[in-house]
């Protein structure tokens, strides 16, 4: 790679809204303190983030084409559209950017509507459980991908 890696961090759906949303499961850190903490990971790694939530899932997949054309990787928390949304899944896949999954909860030790992702199938990996570190833990792997050039591409 001859530039610096730069990955673009998406937020779904009522993310905006971490620190005061059911801190017993999100916890509460809030999300200017994860955008801060992963442009501080990145700053260590000599990469860059651009961080973006939104609550409409078009403004998330007009972000992943945007990607497509100027970052290297995405991180994404989905949020609910993780169980629901067919057309994220699909914007990942079109724009053939390796993308990492985050959960801050455990998914999988919740309400079975949680247990199913549509997003999963369209991302190099998933990360979930360690709240906050989520992000930072895929911002990490999405990294070694890239300075290991050993991206397997999404399907
Ligand atoms: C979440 C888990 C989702 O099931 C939920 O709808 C969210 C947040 C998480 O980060 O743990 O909004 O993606």
């Amino acid at each position: 790679m001859d530039t610096a890696p730069h990955v673009m961090v998406l937020h779904g759906p009522n993310l905006n809204l971490l620190g005061a949303r059911e801190p017993g499961i999100y916890g509460a850190t809030t999300l200017p303190e994860i955008d801060r903490l992963l442009a501080d990971a990145a700053l260590a790694r000599g990469a860059t983030v651009e961080c973006h939530q939104s609550n409409i899932e078009g403004v998330l997949i007009d972000h992943i084409h945007a990607a497509g054309k100027t970052a290297h990787a995405i991180v994404i928390n989905p949020a609910a559209y993780t169980h629901t949304s067919v057309a994220i899944a699909d914007a990942l896949r079109a724009v053939k950017l390796p993308a990492v999954e985050v959960h801050l909860s455990n998914v999988h030790a919740r309400e079975d509507y949680r247990r199913q992702s549509f997003v999963a199938a369209a991302c190099v990996g998933t990360i979930g459980g360690f709240g906050a570190r989520s992000y930072t833990l895929a911002l990490e792997a999405v990294l070694d991908l890239l300075q290991a050039n050993t991206v397997k591409r999404n399907p």
